[in-house]
């Protein structure tokens, strides 16, 4: 191991007087009557549903049980997401909403956590303004939660919002979300800075996990029954960069692939600047590799991707997209867009509404442009008004409605297999699962199906989702 890396490496020593303060609480606890009960609400990416897994497996050990409902717990937990405005506004608004349960049950605890923690405007105004909440920890402080809890369970207010470049720890109980899909973080943070986005102040610099950890994941989640793996990171394809014996993103994958039991193996985020020929090649030869990518565009025009600092031209981008299709003929393709980036004119517009028809993305995540505190792109001019992008927003829906609902028609009277993931969340006796390229498909069918794969034949297609029945 490099001494680059032991450095972010948070030590077994460290690692071992946090488990002490589980320890330590979980002696209180064992002296109430009943377990206490925590509600965890987590915003935003898979990252922070990752993270709000490790964090429930720390209550958990702590002594603690689950429920649905803020108004039930003893703990409250809000994981909270940075990216746009509108996620910090709900905290906001729900936080405001918990003051009369602490008004009538003052010794329910409640804490905010996450990427808007990790911002000091924000936590300042918590600190302020919100005085019931009483625990604050940004995104660096996660694995030190044990003690901080700990501090307020001995009736301290904690703030823990140091900015560090980040660090990665291990040794630490999950508490998954359920079968078949589980998702295994290989690396945190993001060196990018594109102009836009907060994620590298919130959450550090690039750093990789050991792929010996990773494969000892996935071999364990194998174990347990999970069949299909979601590789994590802001930017997988840099996966390595920052080890000096490791494996790169393609070996690393090729290595889970080889793990038994694990029959779907899926990524995210991909940059499309660090996207290689290797692994397009691996996504074509690996069976187990979905015929899945999420490769995030933001804008067609060149004049706007330069502003985004993308690294990347329109022309750059759609040669990958050429590649990745002669060598996945069916592989399904989904992108972020940005509407309305600052200095963004009707006529860049154009080319973000060009790149949508080139390369017919099978769905599209669409965000209207939301100014972060502290991005360079914070400080450009805007050309366009509110009401014009939302004109244009409206238009590209339409357009990718359009895409979408044409290329799903294509899976009429196909034969898809299909993990099941669950009961519908309109109809009981509807199951709900995914195609390899990551469709939803519903179908009439038992829980006892949960987590096994099942060939359904597709009836009916709709703009979002699928329509089948088991063969
Ligand atoms: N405003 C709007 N969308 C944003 N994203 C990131 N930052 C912003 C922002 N400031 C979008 C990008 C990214 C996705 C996760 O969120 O499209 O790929
Ligand atoms: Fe944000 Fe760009 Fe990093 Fe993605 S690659 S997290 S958009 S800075």
């Amino acid at each position: 191991m490099s001494e680059n890396q032991n450095k972010r490496i948070i030590s077994d020593e460290e690692m071992a007087q946090q488990r002490e303060y589980i320890y330590k609480i979980r002696k209180n606890i064992e002296n109430r009557s009943v377990r206490p009960l925590a509600f965890v609400e987590t915003y935003g990416c898979q990252q922070n549903s990752s993270d709000s897994e490790k964090i429930k497996g720390m209550l958990y050990d702590m002594g603690y049980d689950f429920c649905d409902k803020a108004s039930e717990a003893d703990f409250i937990l809000y994981n909270t997401c940075a990216v746009r405005e509108n996620a910090e506004l709900r905290v906001f608004g729900n936080l405001g909403a918990l003051k009369n349960i602490k008004r009538k049950r003052e010794d329910v605890i409640i804490a905010v956590c996450g990427c808007m923690m990790q911002q000091e405007h924000i936590a300042n105004k918590i600190k302020s303004r919100y005085k019931h909440v009483d625990l604050v920890f940004g995104t660096h402080a996660l694995y030190r939660f044990p003690q901080l809890l700990y501090n307020v369970l001995e009736g301290k207010r904690e703030f823990d919002i140091k900015n560090e470049d980040g660090s990665v720890f291990e040794d630490i109980s999950y508490k998954r979300d359920d079968i078949p899909l589980a998702k295994i973080p290989i690396m945190y943070g993001c060196n990018n800075f594109c102009t836009y986005c907060i994620v590298p102040y919130v959450r550090g610099r690039e750093r990789s996990r050991s792929a010996e950890r990773i494969l000892d994941e996935v071999r364990d989640v194998a174990k347990m029954g999970y069949k299909e793996v979601m590789l994590l990171g802001q930017n997988v394809n840099s996966y390595g960069n920052d080890l000096t014996d490791g494996l790169n993103f393609t070996q690393l994958l090729r290595e889970v692939c080889r793990v038994d039991g694990i029959e779907r193996v899926r990524f995210m985020t991909s940059h499309p600047k660090d996207i290689s020929d290797e692994l397009i090649t691996a996504m074509a030869e690996e069976k187990k590799i979905c015929n899945q990518l999420h490769l995030p565009v933001q804008s067609g025009s060149d004049r706007i991707l330069k502003l985004m600092n993308r690294k990347y031209t329109s022309g750059q981008y759609l040669d990958i997209i050429k590649k990745v299709k002669t060598a996945i003929p069916d592989i399904v393709l989904t992108t972020d867009i940005i509407v309305g980036f600052p200095g963004e004119t009707n006529e860049d517009f154009e080319r973000t509404i060009d790149i949508l028809k080139e390369v017919e993305y099978d769905t599209i995540f669409s965000f209207i442009y939301s100014k972060r505190v502290g991005t360079p792109a914070a400080e450009m001019e805007d050309c366009l008004t509110q009401e014009e992008k939302h004109k244009n927003f409206d238009r590209m829906l339409e357009v990718q409605n359009e895409i979408s609902a044409r290329k799903n028609k294509e899976y009429e009277g196909t034969v898809q297999k299909i993990l099941v993931e669950g009961v519908s969340k309109n109809n009981e006796d509807t199951l709900t699962g995914r195609t390899e390229g990551g469709k939803v498909v519903n179908f009439a069918g038992d829980m006892s199906l949960l987590g096994q794969m099942v060939n359904v034949k597709i009836t009916k297609a709709q703009t979002w989702s699928l329509f089948g029945e088991i063969i």
